[in-house]
């Protein structure tokens, strides 16, 4: 389908083009479909151990997913030749690769080890990172030291972290997979809709003098973000006064101008660059709140673990390397089987945001029709995510997948070690994602008279199993999916790294708000209907 026309940028390697790869993958399609995942397994019994690949405590197994060794060999094929590797070292050399917005990605760069020289667009930025790291330390130290205090010397007692998008998700998963690891000092709660009843939620019941508020916005221009922050605000001024209120903000934030002039003090405002893209900063000071609450040990390990995975991607054969694999197996059932969506499924309750988190990774870097080049993408580089924790994932959505007419590719994501003291329901929990994954590759033929128990089977998944729930495996699974997401972008020639498509409904938002603030909205019809109903609905009765 998507090969048939001539495309621009064909070139030759080795006597075989891109156009040559898709071709035959083609073809491979047409033949696999004809093959049950189970017949796959059947003619090859080494299948499991073939496609079984683990790096930093994360172990990925690949041979649930519909395809076979040529398959895989094409599809590797086809990353040599659109430059993977070349694209994942010019980004860990801070090249421009985001080129709509002129800008290198660096997100690596956060997580480098101590004296490792990193540079965007040429210029050093090693020491600004390992600045901003040591302060986001002493922070966290300071606090837990009691040197630095609330209003009246009270203890910091809890942090309103406020986010939106990529300022929230990543830290908040984090906070809730490592919050149960170790006993908190500093609670954190987080705050992102503009739906009031998540601030009033947030600051119930809070003492003033001991809480911090972060904000935390690359672009400090956020509408949610900023109402949220002047809520806070106004809380503390009015319980604490103008002073200590100042004392008790902080801002993350790549403009910190901005977040100067919205009111915080500059001593408090820790910046990071427009080289970090959102969707990928949870390494930088946006992981402020979770350096106080879990220690900067904890966000060493998390920071290492990561980088355990950077240099896994950088220096495997593309073969062998995890996040590459992902990203073809994910380009080739988007692509060449036709499976629009995917459903992540993690078996910890700890993981329970991982598909949010994803949602947002894949959903927004990779939800494009044009290509970096500008003309007409030819290729689907973002799956429709969703998803939840295992077993209630079962008891909602599984029926769909198990005997639904569109097949939908699951990765199933287990722990070993679950840090619980309770063996036997760790043992029932694991065992049910290995049936879930065994039933829907395998399926299940029913007697004649009762075709509603056909379980048809085929139906391809991933597993991932983690060692533990530590900050360094977090970090390395995290950092997985970041570098499948690049890969995939850059096999569909898509620039991860920009988010245009979230531009118009915010513009249109300002538009409807100030003309429903005017009495007069120019808006099309079902609008003005439904704006009939709302404002009837809140006029004084
Ligand atoms: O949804 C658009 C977006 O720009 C995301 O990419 C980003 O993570 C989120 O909004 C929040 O942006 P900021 O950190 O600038 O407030």
């Amino acid at each position: 389908m998507f090969w048939v026309a001539p495309l621009a940028h064909v070139r030759f390697k080795g006597g075989m083009s891109e156009n040559d790869t898709y071709r035959s993958l083609e073809q491979a399609a047409s033949r696999i479909r004809q093959t049950h995942l189970a017949q796959l397994f059947a003619d090859n019994p080494n299948r499991a151990h073939q496609l079984d690949f683990a790096v930093g405590g994360v172990r990925v197994n690949f041979s649930r997913q519909k395809w076979d060794a040529d398959i895989v060999g094409l599809l590797v094929e086809l990353a040599q030749q659109r430059g993977i590797a070349n694209f994942l070292q010019r980004m860990q050399d801070g090249e421009m690769v985001n080129r709509s917005e002129n800008r290198a990605a660096q997100h690596m760069a956060l997580r480098a080890g101590p004296g490792e020289t990193r540079k965007s667009q040429g210029i050093l930025i090693s020491d600004e990172i390992t600045q901003t790291k040591a302060r986001m330390e002493q922070l966290a130290d300071d606090i837990h030291a009691g040197n630095l205090c609330g209003a009246g010397g009270q203890r910091i007692s809890h942090i309103v972290h406020i986010g939106i998008g990529g300022s929230d998700l990543g830290p908040k998963l984090v906070a809730n997979v490592l919050r149960q690891t170790k006993a908190l000092e500093v609670e954190v709660r987080f705050v992102a809709n503009i739906d009031a009843a998540e601030i009033n939620t947030a600051l119930h019941e809070l003492n003033p003098a001991s809480t911090l508020v972060f904000v935390v916005s690359k672009s400090f221009t956020t509408a949610e973000t900023l109402a949220n922050a002047s809520i806070a605000r106004q809380w503390l001024v009015q319980h604490l006064g103008e002073v200590a209120a100042q004392q008790q903000m902080y801002a993350i934030s790549a403009y910190p101008d901005r977040a100067e002039a919205f009111g915080v003090a500059s001593a408090n405002v820790f910046g990071f660059a427009d080289w970090v893209g959102g969707r990928f900063s949870v390494w930088s000071a946006v992981g402020l709140a979770l350096v106080v609450s879990l220690g900067s040990a904890a966000w060493n390990q998390l920071l290492m673990g990561a980088a355990a995975m950077d240099r896994h991607v950088l220096t495997t054969p593309l073969a062998n390397n995890m996040p590459v694999l992902s990203a073809l197996v994910s380009f080739w059932n988007l692509n060449f089987l036709h499976m629009p969506a995917r459903a992540i499924v993690p078996y910890a309750s700890k993981l329970a945001l991982l598909p949010l988190w994803m949602q947002q990774l894949v959903m927004e870097s990779n939800g494009k029709s044009v290509q970096s080049d500008g003309t007409p993408a030819q290729f689907v580089g973002a799956p429709i995510i969703f998803g939840d924790a295992g077993t209630n994932a079962q008891h909602a959505f599984f029926q769909a997948l198990h005997q639904g007419p569109n097949p939908v590719p699951v990765d199933f994501i287990g722990v070993i070690e679950d840090g619980e003291d309770n063996p036997s329901q760790h043992q029932t929990l694991l065992a049910n994602m290995l049936a879930q994954a065994s039933a829907l590759m395998n399926g299940k033929s029913a007697p004649p008279d009762a075709p509603h128990q056909h379980f048809p089977g085929d139906r391809p998944s991933t597993t991932i199993l983690l060692d533990e729930l530590s900050p360094f495996v977090l970090g390395g699974l995290l950092a997985f999916y970041e570098h499948e997401t690049v890969v995939l972008a850059h096999l569909c020639g898509l620039n991860p790294f920009d988010q245009w498509g979230v531009e118009l409904g915010k513009e249109l938002a300002l538009q409807i708000e100030q003309q429903m603030t005017e009495g007069n909205p120019k808006v099309d019809a079902t609008n003005q209907l439904l704006l009939q109903a709302i404002s009837k609905k809140s006029e004084p009765a």
